[in-house]
């Protein structure tokens, strides 16, 4: 069977044969072994309050640095706030690059300094633990693989890949003696505005949880480095489009789409989770009980760290103003639920948490929750036994493979007129726009620094679009004589809080430099290179073809060019819907109402025609043809299975990703037009045809109503391209194990 589960479970099979420990040795979770359970209670039985409040303080490495130091050179350690840091205070983890990015063996030397002074100078002996962003490969360690960020890794709805890229992540931070990556981003990506779209596996939910669980699986392939899941609840929905604002997130959407990727990675267990820095419904998430205890550890049973995000315990009080002063927001934040504290600059909080529990504010026995955890995360790291965990790094070009493999995947063709692609030999090319001789568009931000937008940074032979031509190619034309121009449209790689925009339409520049490339009157193929969906006015109506890159990462610039001269077979799928205007962001899984069209038309033919969207979730073309055949479907004891026939009926071998939506055609809260509830990637020679059976996930097939999570009896429809078939639930339903009449319907 290629099943739903089936490319997970061999990524998985991949693991083990590489040496990892996957499912069966969580880290940081429960299963400290009796050894380590009974080294964690000792520590806890002699640490003093002052201790256990140090362990719940992370600090920037600045904290620890020469504050004279070259910001360009490495990082210069400073003895003496080292040691006051580390052994006096002793802060339980430090995080992030000072200066610029360091190589393996410089990182490994740094870090061996800072645990030299936590394991012999501070009275305990406790390691740190250190963490770092690597959110798209290790972008802070010169010589590490890059790989396309999550929302190119998304394009490919290959969750193997995801795992792959985070298995060879973890492999190199381990190298580094990095223990703790803060990724993946879970948040699902339903605001194209919002600065960090780029990190997230896209709009769908049942995309994300899968992508966003296989992630953490890679990390778990390697022994001693844990994941975090990022950034718990709701962050990527602000309702400005602006990076830490507000949400307004009823409960039915909270749970139906922003919760299920962080329950799939707690599922599939996840160490540690980060917060998210802005509010939902008003309520700063970083003080919100309900969200950090009642559902995160309570609900979901999640027993590892939850850290907060830069700053932000400060931050209730200064900015979202919930917290008269900082010891009441320390106080807030602790009840709350958070264990770890990412200050990041100073050591107040660790004061005011001794403070706290003194005077009766903070009970002991809830600091000690959040140390148990930090000291058992650090066990399962293998920390007590070696500060910094090693791995033997898989060869170069192992690496580079699966980095590359993942960049061509990522890449969409959207439009492909007159069959433009795959050029013709003799056809001539020009290359232009401002994204043809870029590296940092093609990595985004999180490369080599935090924005990613400096190409000094990038390695001296790091490719670009026109380096790669050049490479293989080797003839490029001004586009006045060339035969088809390639436009190279880039957004300047941004995140967080500089990478807010006020305007999703792409700048007038780049739009009017495309209309002068059409008005040559030559076939131009535009490549877009943008952290999120910049809309594009109608002008790409004129364009021969139209390729979604995103930021696949330091290989892209050569996929891309095997794409052109179709040596590469395009596969990628869009992981987000692409809006026409600005003020049509829609997703595809919306309500009837949403599209109802200006005409409104007269009952009972309503025109739904509001909906139009520049590219729809799951586009994406190929060379070859692809028929889907004998859709059918099965409900039954054990959930939703449809069954379908794939037929490639082109003249070459491709990659088509088999996508089965439901529909649910009527219920007690108005139901989504159709939601992705299962896919399957696969590849397929000329003229052959494979069965792909696919189990569709109940939690898409229902919904969170006035009653928590139901399956509601009723007429459903399943669509695989453009055939679809009907089933039947005869009963309601909380979860299919509930089943009782084992009657089903085909047709
Ligand atoms: C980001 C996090 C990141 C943290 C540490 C914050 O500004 O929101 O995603 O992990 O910084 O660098």
């Amino acid at each position: 069977m290629v099943g739903a589960a089936s490319a997970e479970a061999t990524a998985g099979a991949s693991a083990q044969a590489t040496g990892g420990h996957g499912a069966n040795g969580k880290v940081g979770t429960s299963e400290a072994g009796a050894e380590g359970h009974a080294r964690i209670e000792s520590l806890l039985a002699r640490m003093t309050l002052r201790e256990k409040a140090g362990q719940m303080t992370q600090v920037t490495i600045h904290s620890l640095c020469d504050p004279g130091m070259d910001p360009k050179g490495p990082a210069v350690l400073d003895m003496g706030r080292l040691r006051h840091a580390v052994a006096e205070v002793g802060v339980g983890s430090v995080f992030n690059v000072a200066g610029r990015p360091l190589d393996f063996g410089e990182w490994r030397a740094l870090l061996e300094e800072i645990q030299h002074v936590a394991v012999n100078e501070s009275r305990l002996g406790i390691p740190i633990v250190f963490g770092l962003d690597a959110v798209h490969g290790s972008g802070y360690t010169k010589g590490a693989t890059l790989f396309p960020h999550n929302l190119g890794l998304a394009a490919t709805f290959r969750p193997e890949l995801a795992r792959a890229a985070s298995r060879i992540t973890a492999q190199e931070l381990a190298a580094c003696g990095v223990p703790w990556n803060f990724s993946p981003v879970l948040d699902v990506g339903r605001e194209p505005r919002w600065s960090r779209f780029v990190e997230t596996f896209g709009e769908d939910v049942h995309l994300a949880k899968r992508m966003g669980a296989a992630a953490v699986l890679g990390h778990q392939d390697v022994v001693g480095v844990a994941a975090c899941a990022k950034h718990f609840l709701g962050y990527s929905a602000p309702a400005t489009g602006r990076d830490r604002t507000t949400a307004w997130i009823p409960e039915g959407l909270l749970r139906d789409i922003y919760l299920p990727p962080f329950k799939a990675a707690v599922e599939a267990g996840v160490e540690t989770v980060m917060v998210n820095s802005g509010d939902i419904n008003g309520e700063p998430v970083h003080a919100s009980r309900a969200l950090l205890t009642d559902l995160l550890k309570v609900e979901l049973g999640f027993k590892g760290v939850v850290v907060t995000d830069w700053e932000d315990v400060i931050k209730l009080h200064l900015i979202h103003r919930v917290a008269p002063s900082v010891r009441d927001a320390v106080r807030m934040a602790v009840l709350a639920g958070i264990d770890m504290s990412m200050t990041p600059h100073e050591f107040g909080f660790a004061d005011h948490v001794v403070s706290l529990v003194e005077a009766g504010e903070v009970p002991l026995s809830r600091v000690d929750d959040a140390v148990r955890r930090i000291l058992r995360l650090k066990e399962g790291l293998g920390l007590f036994e070696a500060p910094l965990p090693s791995v033997e790094l898989p060869p170069d070009r192992e690496r580079i493979r699966v980095s590359r493999e993942a960049a061509a995947a990522s890449l969409v063709l959207l439009e492909n007129r007159d069959a433009v692609l795959p050029l013709r030999p003799e056809t001539t090319v020009a290359i232009v726009g401002p994204g043809c001789d870029s590296a940092p568009v093609l990595s985004g931000p999180w490369s080599y620094s935090w924005q990613g937008d400096n190409p000094a940074d990038y390695p001296k032979d790091a490719e670009t679009i026109v380096s790669a031509w050049d490479k293989v190619v080797g003839d490029r034309r001004a586009p006045e004589s060339a035969d088809v121009i390639v436009l190279c449209l880039a957004e300047k790689p941004t995140v967080e809080k500089p990478g807010d925009i006020d305007d999703l339409g792409l700048n007038d520049e780049q739009q009017e430099f495309a209309r002068g490339m059409l008005a040559l009157g030559k076939p131009v193929i535009a490549v877009l290179l943008f952290d999120r969906p910049r809309v594009l006015e109608d002008w790409t109506r004129d364009c021969a073809a139209v390729i979604w890159a995103g930021r696949p990462g330091p290989f892209g610039a050569g996929a891309l060019v095997d794409l052109l001269l179709g040596t590469f077979n395009p596969c990628g799928k869009l992981p987000f819907t692409y809006p026409r205007s600005t003020g049509e962001v829609i997703p595809y899984d919306h309500r009837l109402p949403d599209r109802l069209g200006k005409s409104y038309g007269a009952r009972p033919d309503y025109a739904f025609d509001g909906w139009r969207p520049r590219w729809r979730f799951g586009a994406g073309l190929s060379y070859t043809s692809f028929r889907v055949e004998a859709l059918s479907v099965s409900a039954g004891r054990e959930g939703v299975k449809a069954s379908v026939t794939l037929f490639n009926a082109g003249d070459r071998t491709g990659r088509e990703v088999v996508q089965a939506y439901v529909r649910d055609h009527f219920a007690s809260v108005a139901p989504r037009v159709e939601r992705l509830a299962a896919f399957q990637s696969v590849e397929l020679e000329p003229g052959r045809r494979i069965v792909i059976d696919l189990d569709l996930d109940d939690r898409v097939i229902g919904f969170h109503g006035r009653d928590g999570f139901v399956l509601e009896k009723g007429m459903f429809s399943v669509r695989v391209g453009d055939t679809a078939v009907d089933f039947e639930l005869f009963q309601n339903m909380k979860r299919f194990s509930e089943w009782v009449d084992p009657s089903f319907i085909v047709s």
